[in-house]
């Protein structure tokens, strides 16, 4: 999969939570593609209803990406409601305003929808049914996106990496690099995700004219102990003290939310409609760390 990203400007973009981990990504991918405006919680905060309806009204951009959300997934289970002021009813408050100024609305969802019982990949329409508080958060926001938007893209997606913000990537090579034992978990399936390949994603997408729910993530799946391994055999931490433990052993002082144990999304829509499919998880980890990682790419 080659990455795409020179394009002659097609509109007027505005973006929520410009300053996540996601929300850098798109800022940077579409800047050459599009006119720009980049909100977070002071320009545009999302949990205001009227903020929203004001700056998409003065703007009036083609397309708004939605990237503000509530990503705290332990601290959730304490503030189920902070997490559905910001996911459900902030997504909410962007979908009204996008219907009401004509704006298409592309936003993120989660694996954490599903109860990680299935035994092969998740499509689009397999049943939901969220066992967290900030997955239950995340569905309510879909829910509003699908009754409020009349045209709509969302992409679930799962386990983040990329240059801005801390995730999974950063925080194995801090820990090892500060020669602290790992100890992770080998019973969760799932797939890593680029950041720049979903921003990628999002622009084959839009440039196809796909309108609805699609999932998104690298190719292949693999578990959190087995990613960490391969990191560390990748960055020269060859003697860090790694670990595997099972979800069940995880402290629920620490880690109170509920995970999916099998949460690996089919990206078989995105293949039918892009006619590409996504890169391996592993080529593209290879790939941050030569050219993307930290501190390079953060601007
Ligand atoms: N990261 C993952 O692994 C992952 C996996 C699956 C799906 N997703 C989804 O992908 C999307 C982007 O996630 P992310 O990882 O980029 O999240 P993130 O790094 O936590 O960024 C969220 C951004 O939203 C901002 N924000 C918070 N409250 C706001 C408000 N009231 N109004 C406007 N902005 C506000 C945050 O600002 P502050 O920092 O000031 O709070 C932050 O800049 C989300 O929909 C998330 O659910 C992420």
């Amino acid at each position: 999969m080659a990455i795409q990203n020179k394009t002659a400007r097609t509109g007027r973009m505005m973006i929520t939570g410009a300053n996540g981990l996601l929300g850098r990504e798109i800022s940077r991918f579409f800047s050459r593609g599009y006119e720009i405006l980049r909100t977070d919680r002071e320009e545009c905060d999302v949990t205001r209803a009227r903020e929203c309806l004001r700056v998409i009204g003065e703007f009036s951009p083609d397309v708004v990406v939605h990237c503000a959300a509530y990503t705290a997934v332990d601290r959730a289970e304490a503030e189920e409601e902070a997490a559905f002021a910001l996911n459900a009813r902030g997504t909410r408050n962007v979908a009204l305003a996008c219907r009401e100024h004509g704006a298409l609305l592309v936003t993120f969802g989660t694996d954490y929808v599903f109860d990680g019982t299935s035994e092969r990949p998740y499509s689009e329409n397999d049943p939901t049914g969220p066992l967290s508080a900030y997955g239950r958060s995340k569905l309510a926001a879909e829910e509003a996106v699908r009754e409020i938007a009349p045209d709509f893209l969302l992409l679930r997606t799962q386990w983040l990496f990329g240059a801005h913000g801390r995730n999974f990537v950063s925080s194995i090579l801090d820990r090892a690099g500060r020669g602290e034992e790992l100890r992770v978990v080998s019973d969760q399936k799932g797939s890593p995700t680029y950041s720049l390949d979903l921003a990628d994603a999002v622009k084959r997408l839009l440039d196809a004219g796909s309108r609805g729910i699609f999932h998104f993530s690298n190719e292949g799946e693999t578990t959190f102990f087995v990613y960490a391994a391969f990191l560390l055999a990748h960055t020269g931490n060859k003697e860090a003290r790694l670990s595997a433990l099972s979800t069940s052993d995880l402290s629920r002082d620490e880690y109170p939310a509920p995970r999916p144990l099998y949460a690996v999304l089919s990206k078989k829509k995105y293949r039918e409609a892009t006619g590409v499919a996504p890169r391996r998880w592993e080529e593209a980890v290879l790939d941050f760390l030569r050219t993307g990682s930290r501190g390079e790419r953060d601007s």
